[in-house]
């Protein structure tokens, strides 16, 4: 889904509450929000954080309040329609609608610690390029890049019980590898090495797997995905939600889910 306009479709409260129910999945798999190593990196100063591509800003709001960090967020996106209204947002975060893939204004440049992105669906080389671009203007030397994705490349079924049918999450787990046409799984994979070409040392790469407490969670968030998408957008999925959605959701309450990966990368700019 690298077109901006396709951002436009589907936006109500089922994309804004999938977004932040992601936020906490994330943050009880991982126990964290920031990294250990973004935060390692900066000892106990206070951190002015860019978060891109905020939407809902779940992800800004949470470590903006978190004490052991003294957080300043910016949050950016291309449209301000999930931002909370500015009377209800606390005076460490501000938000603002712009372009991430296009230069800032000169009196952010160079100013902030941390630049955060997370779960954009697929970004093609160009855009990802852009954005790393950006991103490396806006930190100090020695400021960190983190950006979480998931991985569909890694998806697997798992039974709870031996000898389950597992049909109709083989069919979602086939469809989740091509939801539209074009897609690739593989993007994600290539954070790392677009680090590097933005010239950032990447200091970490780490995957991980839902654990099996939080595959009945998982499965919520793949039905409230689907249920994002509005007719007529992917073939792919009108056709999976008329033939299998019913039978996933069922066989979710009978121990049959599928296994999905994320990927971490954190890439540090270098002190000079
Ligand atoms: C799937 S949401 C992820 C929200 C958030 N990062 C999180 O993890 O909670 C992707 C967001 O990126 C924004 N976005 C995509 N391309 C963008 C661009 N070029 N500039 C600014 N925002 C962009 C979309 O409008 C959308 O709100």
């Amino acid at each position: 889904m690298s077109d901006l306009k396709e951002y436009g479709k589907g936006r109500d409260f089922v994309s804004s509450t999938k977004m932040n129910y992601f936020h906490y999945f994330l943050k009880q798999l991982t126990g964290y929000t920031l990294h250990p190593a973004t935060t390692a990196a900066h000892g106990s100063s206070p951190l002015r954080i860019a978060d891109m591509g905020v939407q809902t800003a779940i992800w800004a709001l949470d470590v903006a309040d978190d004490a052991t960090l003294s957080a300043t967020v910016d949050g950016f996106d291309v449209s301000d329609k999930f931002f909370p209204p500015p009377a209800w947002l606390p005076s460490n975060v501000t938000l603002h609608t712009h372009d991430i893939t296009t230069p800032f204004p000169e009196a952010l440049q160079g100013k902030f610690d941390v630049v955060h992105f997370r779960l954009f669906i697929m970004v093609p080389p160009e855009k990802m390029a852009a954005m790393l671009q950006q991103a490396v203007m806006l930190l100090k030397p020695g400021g960190c890049v983190q950006w979480v994705e998931h991985d569909k490349t890694r998806l697997f079924p798992i039974t709870a019980v031996p000898g389950a049918n597992t049909e109709a999450i083989d069919a979602m787990i086939a469809m989740e590898k091509e939801p539209f046409p074009n897609y690739n799984a593989a993007w994600v994979n290539d954070i790392g090495p677009a680090m590097r070409e933005a010239g950032l040392e990447v200091v970490v790469e780490d995957r991980l797997q839902t654990k099996k407490s939080m595959l009945l969670q998982m499965n919520e968030l793949h039905l409230l995905s689907l249920m994002d998408v509005p007719p007529g957008l992917s073939q792919a999925i009108d056709d999976f939600k008329e033939k299998w959605l019913d039978h996933v959701a069922e066989d979710n309450r009978r121990g049959v889910s599928s296994v999905d990966g994320f990927i971490w990368v954190v890439g540090r700019k270098p002190l000079a």
